[in-house]
């Protein structure tokens, strides 16, 4: 009995000691120096190819695209070691496959703990100026890429540990220095690594879908996809066999979003302090913006499901109910949210036209793939 006492003791206090340790923290990770002037820097400019029709890109003037910045973001994006159990990237929530989304309706992070939102396609987003994240949150990509390494349901991770463990790497102190001429390992920063990851995010462009193509008349769109269409742009002479849905005065544009924020009544409240998640509203602290979201692109949007801000609607079939029954009532759902009551061949019609917006040149570009 007396032994199986200290042996308890013993035990405990070797639980103590050990069992409590953080894990995944590599206690011995010392930042390492090491010159680098003797390899060349020598950046070459990259131009992204935008697509005929598109608004201009805007690329920041102190984060030019280069080849060698474009490639170290991208390796960055799809490498676990931005997670702290090295298990998880950018990539593991957005994935080419899916449009760069996630296929779940709300993200699972390192730790299996879900986040609140669904992840969002990262298409096109170099023509975006007015916030990233569902609630605009964050004015730049440069910004926005700082912040996943430390959330603590995506990569929970430290970058003090993350920058450390760069500078210890085999091939991403050259990187560092062939994209941005650092002149030692130790001059590796978060804000370099952002700047890479936000470079290759320019890069990733949609514009080659079936309806990009009918636009440049290289093909015809079918009469169902036709009045799909029509009925999508509020086209159609006939509004009674085609009625107005007026999707594109939100998912308008060569973009098909007009990246503004607004309530399509995808939650319901009885006031405006009700919403369950205040959307841009909790961003901007005006009551008034309370249940706006971010309008997403609807390019790639068969691929990219489930849908909304917290992934409620598993299939377009049902997003095209929402918009047909006139979705949640709040006091500020949109005016042009409304029951549009279509029939089940204009709800048809209308998944029809959603299917030309899928870009098999971009979900299958090798440029934008996993280089590991
Ligand atoms: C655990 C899943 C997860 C991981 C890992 C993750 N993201 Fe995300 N991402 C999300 C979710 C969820 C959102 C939407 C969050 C919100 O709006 O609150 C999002 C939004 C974004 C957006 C905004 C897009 C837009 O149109 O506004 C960008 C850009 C982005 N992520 C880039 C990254 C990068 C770069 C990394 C790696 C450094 C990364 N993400 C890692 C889940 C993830
Ligand atoms: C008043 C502006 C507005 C109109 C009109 C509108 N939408 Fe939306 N749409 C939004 C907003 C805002 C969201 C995101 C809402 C959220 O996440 O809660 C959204 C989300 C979507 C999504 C899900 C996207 C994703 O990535 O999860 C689809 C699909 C969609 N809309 C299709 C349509 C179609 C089809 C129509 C016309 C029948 C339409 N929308 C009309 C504003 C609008």
């Amino acid at each position: 009995m007396k032994l199986n006492f200290s042996l308890f003791c013993l035990l405990s206090i070797f639980v103590l000691i050990f069992g409590c340790r953080p894990e995944n923290v590599d206690p011995a990770c010392l930042p390492v120096s090491g010159s680098l002037t003797n390899i060349p820097y020598l950046p070459v400019p990259a131009s992204a190819a935008v697509p005929v029709g598109f608004p201009q890109m805007e690329v920041p003037p102190d984060n030019p695209l280069t080849i060698q910045g474009v490639e170290l973001g991208r390796k960055l994006f799809y490498d676990p070691i931005l997670s702290a159990d090295s298990t998880q990237s950018c990539f593991s929530c957005h994935q080419q496959s899916f449009g760069f989304a996630d296929g779940l309706g709300v993200s699972d992070g390192i730790d299996g703990i879900s986040g609140k939102r669904s992840s969002m396609p990262l298409i096109n987003l170099a023509f975006n100026h007015q916030g990233f994240f569902w609630d605009g949150r964050s004015a730049s990509l440069e910004e926005q890429a700082l912040l996943p390494v430390e959330d603590s349901v995506e990569l929970h991770n430290d970058w003090d540990d993350l920058i450390c463990k760069l500078t210890q790497h085999d091939t991403y102190p050259r990187l560092f220095r062939e994209a941005f001429g650092i002149e030692d390992k130790i001059d590796i920063t978060k804000e370099l690594a952002a700047k890479a990851i936000a470079q290759f995010e320019r890069t990733i462009i949609s514009g080659n879908s079936k309806y990009d193509k009918f636009l440049r008349g290289e093909v015809f769109l079918s009469d169902e996809e036709l009045n799909g269409h029509d009925m999508f742009f509020d086209l159609a002479m006939n509004k009674v066999r085609f009625p107005d849905s007026e999707c594109a005065h939100c998912h308008g544009s060569r973009l098909l979003t007009i990246n503004e924020f607004r309530n399509n009544g995808s939650q319901e409240a009885a006031t405006l302090a009700d919403f369950e998640d205040a959307g841009l509203g909790g961003i901007t602290g005006n009551l008034g913006d309370n249940g706006k979201f971010r309008i997403p692109t609807l390019r790639n949007i068969e691929m990219s499901g489930p849908y909304m801000h917290d992934g409620q609607f598993e299939t377009l079939e049902e997003v095209i109910e929402h918009y047909s029954s006139g979705g949640l009532s709040s006091p500020n759902t949109d005016p042009l949210i409304y029951p549009l009551n279509l029939d089940a061949v204009q709800k048809a019609e209308l998944l029809a036209f959603l299917k030309t917006l899928t870009d098999t040149t971009s979900l299958n570009s090798p440029a934008y793939s996993n280089p590991f």
